[in-house]
């Protein structure tokens, strides 16, 4: 699979310094609330499951399977499940974890209707990747790993056509694989 990338834009030590910092930060933040990590899968698995070891409070987990991609293009539409089921995120703090930011389309989404259907206390979003692009939909995301410039990356939780996922670290495919 390292053949097939252009280059390495984060090794796995550069994310796991980052993803320990993010998670401290949290454990902070969030001290004494009641907080619900929301994990956007399938991209955002392995970077959520790496940061809530690194949260050191009480919290629930749920996941969301949205897509909004295809190939290495968004969309624009987000689909959602046929059913949305949830514990109980009424007067919690939801935080909504994905792997990247692009242009906007999911977070802006799953954020709207999360408050609109769940009602939790507040919505905060983190994201390992804020790709800087001018965005479809307006997003602030609250915590950000790392910026990176508008190029299509793989590598921890991101895919190429469902590809590429499981390498430990994050780069950029080359032309002739796309
Ligand atoms: P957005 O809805 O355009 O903001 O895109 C968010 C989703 O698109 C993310 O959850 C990713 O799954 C996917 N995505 C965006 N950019 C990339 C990329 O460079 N590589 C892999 N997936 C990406
Ligand atoms: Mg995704």
């Amino acid at each position: 699979m390292r053949d097939d990338l252009e280059s390495v834009l984060f090794p796995e030590e550069q994310i796991a310094d980052r993803v320990k910092e993010l998670g401290l930060q949290l454990s902070q933040d969030f001290a004494g609330r009641d907080l619900s990590v929301l994990i956007l899968l399938h991209g955002g698995m392995m970077f959520a499951a790496d940061l809530i070891r690194h949260i050191s409070l009480p919290l629930t987990v749920e996941t969301l399977a949205v897509a909004s991609y295809k190939g290495e293009q968004s969309s624009g539409q987000l689909e959602w499940p046929k059913e949305l089921r949830f514990g109980d995120l009424q007067g919690r703090d939801l935080l909504i974890v994905d792997d990247i930011l692009d242009t906007g389309t999911t977070l802006s989404g799953v954020r709207e209707r999360m408050g609109e259907e769940f009602h939790p206390e507040s919505i905060q979003v983190c994201v390992l990747l804020d790709k800087l692009r001018p965005r479809i939909r307006h997003v602030e995301p609250d915590y950000v790993g790392f910026e990176v410039e508008d190029v299509f990356v793989v590598g921890y939780g991101l895919d190429y056509n469902a590809r590429y996922r499981n390498l430990p670290y994050i780069g950029v495919l080359k032309e002739e694989c796309i």
